[in-house]
């Protein structure tokens, strides 16, 4: 380590994923002077590695390819025969994982960000040792993420038996991938697999795929992902998995019990969810209290109960996502500066990126059925949109829910083509409070699938114009 590293810091950030690298930045902006903690040899995280940006770079590569084989005779596009390579998608995946986690260690030195190197742990309130080495800091920050959750009985070996780390590698593609869990990992990961070729079977817990989803979002996307070949074996668990010469054999039992039945796999992967990683940080010493389901406990200013430690992103309560991290290590440096932000939790999108996106913000139907909030709901299909069906893409539909009385946006969920895009507008509906009708008299580009988002608006009120 270089004798001109400082040995104190107004802030000292641990972890430098999407949470803790953006904390790190803002705080830098606002005048602190501030190192981050990062143990992996760059910088960027669960996101920029492993994570959000491999998975999309194999998604849109393998969606072009997808494209290639089976849509374009639809548009009158002839290609010969369509092939792929593996190599060049995985060295194409690498390029764009490496030049984000450059921009990310660009950033730091504009804007004046030490980077230790190393894991580091918290001796003491105000301390932080890394590398043997203690700095002193007025603010500690946890932006540690989170890593997969085992399965007892189903031990990964990142070769057979992968988590999504494994999944994003494979060196070829497996005959038959089977996948545990039917969230958001599974599907994405799924689907890349599936469209290179791979026999694809999704193992469920649960009676659904996605289960956080809207029930009618969610019953369409189980549709359209069966249309497109996926196997799924819902209401099913895992309850053994054995590593044979040619892959695994998998004990599955129905959910509610009963006969067992075996299913093999050349490749198992395992993303039954992501738990908090805070492994090493000595938490436990310095009194920092946890959740009782193992994530840090912080107050409204992300504020544990150790004075001077706080917490963001994977490692505390929420959705575990990229952009919600990096909000919250925006707004907890805003607040150590003495600002005053705020952070709308009903206003963060989530987006699957399978062909079609499935995207939400806001409140399902069920959970506002559930509080006895009287609501609205307009819906509009892709199938009545002139740019959908230019594009061949007519598969899914908008819909926006809105309070019955003061008709304020309350949530929106979209399947459909670009659906994550087409989703900005209505979090930002939620954000600013705007009504259903403020969406619909907004002027929309014509031919866009935001027509769709303008049109599901109207449906609110009865007045949808096109359908
Ligand atoms: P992380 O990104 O996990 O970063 C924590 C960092 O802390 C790591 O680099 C780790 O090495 C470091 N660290 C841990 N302990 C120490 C220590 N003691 N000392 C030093 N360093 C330490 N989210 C989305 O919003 N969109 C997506 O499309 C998306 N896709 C995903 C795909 C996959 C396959 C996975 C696994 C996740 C995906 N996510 C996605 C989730 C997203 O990656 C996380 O929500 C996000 O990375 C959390 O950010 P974070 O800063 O809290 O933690
Ligand atoms: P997940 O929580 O999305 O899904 C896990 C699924 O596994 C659930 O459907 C659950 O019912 C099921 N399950 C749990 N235990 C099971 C068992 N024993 N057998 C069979 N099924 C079981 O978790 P996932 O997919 O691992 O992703 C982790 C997190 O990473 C997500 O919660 C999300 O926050 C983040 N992520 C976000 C992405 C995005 O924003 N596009 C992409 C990938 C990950």
């Amino acid at each position: 380590m270089s004798a001109t590293v400082p040995d104190s810091f107004d802030v000292i950030v641990i972890g430098a994923g999407p949470g803790g690298y953006v904390c790190a930045i803002r705080a830098a902006q606002l005048g602190m002077k501030v190192a981050c903690v990062e143990k992996r040899a760059t910088l960027g995280g669960t996101c920029l590695n492993v994570g959000c940006i491999p998975s999309k770079a194999l998604l849109h590569s393998t969606e072009h390819y997808d494209e290639a084989k089976h849509k374009f005779a639809t548009h009158g596009v002839v290609v010969g025969e369509v092939s792929f390579d593996l190599p060049q998608m995985m060295k194409h995946k690498a390029d764009v994982v490496g030049a984000n986690v450059k921009g990310v260690e660009f950033l730091f030195k504009k804007n004046k960000i030490t980077w230790l190197k190393g894991a580091g742990s918290i001796p003491a309130p105000g301390k932080v040792a890394v590398d043997g080495k203690e700095y002193a800091a007025k603010h500690i920050v946890i932006a540690t993420g989170s890593e997969s959750i085992p399965l007892p009985g189903v031990e990964v070996d990142e070769k057979k038996i992968v988590t999504s780390t494994g999944a994003l590698e494979l060196e070829t593609v497996p005959g038959h991938l089977v996948v545990i869990g039917g969230g958001v990992i599974g599907l994405e990961l799924g689907s890349v697999w599936k469209r290179l070729g791979a026999e694809v079977t999704v193992v469920e817990f649960l009676d659904r795929l996605a289960p956080g989803l809207d029930a009618e979002v969610g019953k369409q996307f189980d549709r359209v992902l069966q249309k497109q070949g996926m196997k799924l074996k819902l209401k099913t668990k895992v309850t053994a998995a054995k590593v044979t010469d040619k892959g695994v054999d998998l004990t599955l039992e129905p959910a509610a019990g009963g006969a067992a039945e075996t299913l093999s796999a050349d490749i198992v992967l395992l993303a039954i969810g992501r738990r908090p990683y805070l492994e090493g940080l000595g938490l436990d010493k310095v009194g920092v209290k946890l959740t009782p389901r193992g994530r840090v406990e912080v107050g409204p200013h992300f504020e544990t109960n150790v004075p001077g430690i706080y917490a963001i992103g994977d490692a505390i309560d929420g959705a575990m996502l990229a952009h919600k991290a990096e909000d919250e290590g925006s707004a907890l440096a805003e607040m150590l500066a003495g600002q005053k932000p705020h952070i709308n939790y009903d206003a963060i999108p989530s987006v699957i990126y399978t062909w079609p996106e499935v995207a939400a913000v806001g409140k399902t139907e069920e959970e506002l059925k559930a509080k006895g909030v009287a609501y609205k709901v307009g819906k509009f299909p892709f199938t009545a949109n002139a740019r959908a069906r230019a594009m061949a893409e007519t598969d899914g539909f908008v819909k926006v829910i809105a309070d019955a009385k003061t008709d304020q946006v309350l949530g929106a969920h979209i399947i459909g083509p670009d659906a994550g895009t087409l989703i900005a507008e209505l979090a930002m509906a939620i954000e600013f409070g705007a009504s259903s009708e403020d969406v619909a008299r907004t002027c929309h580009a014509h031919p866009t699938l935001s027509e769709a988002v303008k049109e599901a608006a109207l449906a609110v009120e009865g007045r949808a114009l096109h359908i």
